[in-house]
């Protein structure tokens, strides 16, 4: 809903949810968990922490350290399993049973943070997707080839042709979420696929095509697996996620990195964007002219693809000018968020 203010516009919405999230772990989940659930009112929380999250038990320890963290804060973090050549098919009905298990991450082996222990040949985990498909478990995918004879920019429309393609032909039952989607084919495979195909979409894909990245000095703060694309690509993205086809949804796939291990010769890939994710999103809505089709966008339309009830709090967002920090601390190391030091239109707030 759009309402006007005397000074000001603002938007209220229902509390958001973010589809897909790195909150790491430590000490570092004081910094992650306060800026996710500054507006999210839960996140799935990506597995790909050194051990892998790869059980049902070491979720739930891994969920409970979080809980400790969101301690009075209103945020509930939901969990996935890391998927590797050995998880065993018994797995899944632990998962489904355990009731914290939202869906089951499939990272191809080696393509990004934390995926060494990923999957080499997806013939092999097939038998735990006839599971998944039986037990109604949802599949988050990573879609990326990691071979190195696929050009960087290309892997997410190779896998997408060479592997996803396969699996989503043969479990058509199972339910499948396209991770942080970047490019224009990989919109088409979703918006054209069936209704078990949804994708989430980040704000920093949208917000920027490969020149942020590479189209002048190197900008570490903008490198990200998959890279930013095309401005093609970035349109096609944006048309999706400010249209009306509810198969598209918020994951904002903020991941943290120390500044260290950014601007570095062996630079790690991930932007952090929670702390400003919501506002970063309404510039685009705004852009595109349908703010009003945020509120689908950030906080239904996943929630009906997991199955799970919309949340029933709300948010305001105001036409506010903020500057986002240059750093942030983060267990005692600089972490520079995206957007470092700019100045933003719109501020969330939550209402109570
Ligand atoms: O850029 C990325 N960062 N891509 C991923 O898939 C993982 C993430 C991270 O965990 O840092």
């Amino acid at each position: 809903m759009v309402i006007c203010l005397a000074m000001s516009d603002a938007i209220r919405l229902i509390r958001p949810d973010d589809w897909h999230l790195h909150l790491r772990d430590g000490e570092v989940l004081w910094r992650t968990v306060p800026d996710a659930a500054r507006c999210f009112a839960r996140a799935l929380v990506m597995p790909n922490l050194e051990p892998p999250v790869a059980t049902t038990a070491l979720a739930r320890s891994y969920r409970e350290r979080i809980l400790e963290v969101a301690h009075g804060l209103d945020f509930e973090p939901l969990m996935t399993l890391y998927l590797s050549e050995q998880t065993p098919v018994s797995e899944i009905a632990l998962a489904c049973e355990s009731g914290l298990i939202q869906a089951v991450k499939w990272y191809p082996a080696g393509i990004t943070t934390g995926a060494a222990a990923g999957v080499r040949r997806t013939e092999s985990i097939y038998p735990v997707l006839e599971a998944m498909q039986e037990e109604g478990m949802i599949l988050s995918v990573h879609a990326e080839s990691p071979l190195p004879e696929v050009d960087a920019f290309d892997r997410e429309q190779h896998f997408i042709e060479q592997e996803l393609s396969c699996v989503l032909r043969d479990f058509p039952s199972l339910r499948i979420v396209v991770e942080h989607i970047s490019t224009a084919c990989a919109v088409d495979f979703v918006r054209t696929g069936p209704p078990t195909l949804a994708a989430t979409i980040t704000a920093h894909h949208l917000l920027h095509n490969r020149n942020a990245l590479l189209g002048g000095d190197l900008r570490a703060h903008y490198f990200c697996r998959p890279l930013l694309k095309r401005e093609e690509d970035r349109c096609a993205l944006v048309a999706a996620a400010t249209g009306t086809d509810r198969k598209f949804f918020l994951g904002t796939y903020s991941a943290p990195h120390r500044r260290g291990d950014k601007e570095s010769a062996c630079g790690c890939a991930g932007c952090y964007t929670a702390p400003a994710a919501l506002e970063l999103y309404a510039i685009v809505f705004e852009q595109a002219g349908v703010l009003d089709r945020l509120e689908d966008f950030a906080s239904r339309r996943g929630a009906d693809f997991y199955g799970l009830p919309q949340n029933t709090k709300y948010m305001e967002l105001r036409r506010q000018r903020w500057q986002l920090p240059a750093t942030l601390d983060m267990a005692g190391e600089e972490l520079v968020p995206l957007a470092a030091g700019e100045v933003l239109a719109w501020r969330a707030e939550p209402l109570v």
